[in-house]
């Protein structure tokens, strides 16, 4: 990764992903736990390569067809209409490399159709009992609004109780902010 530029520091989504880049292997499967514009499926299905397989879950058909185009061909990705708390339902438990969440609304749709705590919790949940020894989950919180801020309490707090099992946890943003910023909080499973 580049020296982090103080003056511009990395945006969340894009740490994400440099974080977790190389804890991806091709045939690894890995989760979008929110599809949205279909980023970040892109950037695993380029991980994990033909052989590997990508679950992108959203409750939003827009986001659907958003992802979906922007994934294009790309034959190892499957799309689930679906909430991310039900994604234990589609794979085995310690087979998943990396889970990445990135939470609130679709960015230029309907704000009101944005994340909620308590569904957020439950597919955390799921997400740690399924992914395998060296692996990693990230979540994107934002608290720059007042659901936002309480799902990002709620989030941290809920992550954070999981280095009791083992997980190492971290949390990366700016501070001093006019508003609340965006932060990054990561997950990773240890031997
Ligand atoms: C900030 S956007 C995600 C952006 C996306 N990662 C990207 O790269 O474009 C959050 C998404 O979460 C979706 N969402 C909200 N509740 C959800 C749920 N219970 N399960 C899955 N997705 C959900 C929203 O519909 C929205 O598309």
């Amino acid at each position: 990764m580049n020296p982090v530029d103080p003056l511009s520091p990395p945006r969340p989504t894009a740490l994400a992903q440099e974080i977790l880049r190389p804890l991806i292997r091709p045939g690894d499967l890995v989760i979008d736990a929110t599809a949205g514009n279909g980023y970040d499926t892109v950037f695993l299905a380029e991980c994990v390569g033909p052989t590997g397989k990508v679950l992108a879950f959203d409750v939003q058909e827009a986001a659907l067809a958003s992802a979906r185009a922007r994934v294009g061909e790309t034959r190892c990705v499957e799309f689930f209409h679906e909430s991310h708390g039900k994604m234990a339902d589609h794979a085995a438990g310690e087979s998943v490399a990396v889970v990445m969440f990135n939470l609130g609304y679709l960015p230029g749709d309907d704000h009101q159709l944005t994340t909620q705590s308590a569904e957020t919790l439950v597919a955390l949940e799921a997400a740690v009992r399924l992914i395998k020894l060296g692996g990693a989950l990230s979540v994107i919180c934002y608290p720059g609004h007042p659901a936002g801020a309480a799902e990002a309490e709620a989030v941290e707090r809920w992550l954070t109780a999981q280095a009791a099992d083992g997980w190492r946890i971290a949390r990366y943003g700016a501070v001093g902010t006019r508003r609340p910023a965006p932060f990054l909080l990561l997950a990773g499973k240890g031997s």
